[in-house]
């Protein structure tokens, strides 16, 4: 970039980062127009069509011009739908004024920061994270301090050292569950334990972030923290979305609820911004979220066999800890990489590693780094079982050759 194009960008802009995921994305499409034909493992949604009767309901809105603004906040028929989602299948209480409904799940995570962060204000984030966590709560003026967690803890927080990472400057702790990247969910024990220690700390609010919450495939049981500890439920603030379960994407319908005047706050910065989400994906949404529950079934079902798939092309000295939910699975790759390739490629990081397996082998991955955790590389298990198959076989061969 020349200088005068530096200049017009402003200073906050310094510290924040591309989205890693897509910027995997634009280099796979760069070999693909070059006619390269590559496996890509790095789909962030699956691969199954928006359901039908939610297709219907959207070409009904357009058909019968509800093609206006809407309330900002969302309209009152789709916060109703999510009121009787949450008190169906999270057995929680909401009145449509403790929620809001914005352009995805990321929007409404960037609303919430915004809203609520002060400069210096900080955020707990579980490392691996999700890659836009940090960079949202910079934008927001607020601070990410990263709590590692580790494979033996199958990436969950421990409740002990969760307590040394508060200080008085701690607004948020951030849950996700089913988790991006590790595929982990926080089981009701480990719950209850940071709830117990988050009673002594009163200044400290959780994010649930349960985008994923429906794709789950072993009988473990998705809890968030307002279900578990519904004294803390007025500091819980939950994130969920129609994106991941209905695959809708690209409709940009997520929503959040939680405390009243927050919601207010939230809802006045997207006056501001987006002014509303599409009317005409939220009608679309009334209907996935009211009528979708077998839709859910179907895309279980089929994540659960690409899951198999996955999981039995990757073997020793490869490793992961057992996805339960999501569609994402976080390899660790270091004891499968011979020296032989490691120091004919220079493969030091998890961005060479990756790198290394599109350029040489022509299979997309996401490097662990991105996440927060080099060594480690993002595998989605969301497209094609074939290409799946394939994929995985390429890269235990391509690290070992
Ligand atoms: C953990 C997590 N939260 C939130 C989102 C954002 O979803 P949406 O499409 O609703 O903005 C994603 C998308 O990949 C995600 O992985």
């Amino acid at each position: 970039m020349n200088k005068n194009n530096q200049e017009i960008i402003s200073r906050k802009l310094q510290f924040i980062n591309e989205s890693g995921t897509l910027a995997m994305a634009k280099k796979t499409q760069e070999l693909i127009k070059q006619g390269h034909e590559i496996i890509s493992l790095t789909l962030g949604e699956t691969v199954l069509y928006t359901p039908d009767n939610v297709k219907k309901a959207g070409i009904k809105a357009i058909e019968q011009n509800f093609t206006y603004y809407t309330n900002s906040g969302g309209t009152d028929e789709l916060k109703q739908v999510i009121a009787q989602k949450f008190y169906r299948k999270n057995n929680l209480k909401y009145n449509i004024d403790q929620i809001i409904v914005s352009n995805g799940a990321k929007q409404v995570l960037f609303n919430l920061f915004f809203a609520s962060l002060d400069v210096g204000d900080e955020v707990i984030i579980p490392t691996p994270y999700w890659v836009s966590y940090p960079e949202i709560v910079k934008l927001a003026s607020g601070k990410p301090v990263f709590l590692d967690c580790s494979a033996q803890d199958g990436f969950q927080i421990n409740a002990q050292k969760l307590e040394s990472f508060i200080s008085d400057k701690t607004k948020w702790l951030l849950l996700n569950s089913p988790n991006n990247p590790t595929g982990c969910i926080y089981t009701k024990e480990n719950l209850e334990a940071i709830a117990q220690v988050l009673r002594k700390h009163k200044h400290v609010h959780i994010v649930s972030d349960d985008i994923y919450e429906s794709l789950t495939f072993d009988d473990q049981l998705v809890c968030n923290m307002a279900m578990i500890a519904p004294d803390l439920q007025d500091r819980v603030f939950v994130v969920n979305g129609a994106s991941k379960s209905y695959s809708m994407t690209g409709w940009r319908i997520g929503y959040g609820a939680g405390n009243k005047e927050l919601i207010k706050a939230m809802s006045i910065i997207q006056t501001q911004t987006t002014s509303s989400p599409s009317s005409i994906s939220q009608k679309a949404a009334v209907e996935a979220i009211a009528n979708g529950d077998h839709f859910i079934e179907i895309n279980r079902a089929d994540l659960r066999l690409k899951r198999s798939i996955m999981m039995s092309c990757l073997q020793p000295p490869l490793s992961y800890v057992r996805p339960q939910g999501a569609f994402y699975l976080f390899l660790n790759y270091q004891e499968a990489l011979s020296d032989d390739i490691k120091n004919t490629y220079q493969l030091h990081t998890s961005y060479d590693v990756s790198q290394f397996l599109l350029e040489k082998h022509h299979v997309a991955t996401v490097a662990g780094a991105c996440f927060g955790l080099d060594g480690y590389l993002r595998l989605s298990y969301s497209g094609d079982g074939d290409k799946i198959r394939q994929g995985c076989e390429k890269i235990a061969m391509a690290l070992r050759q």
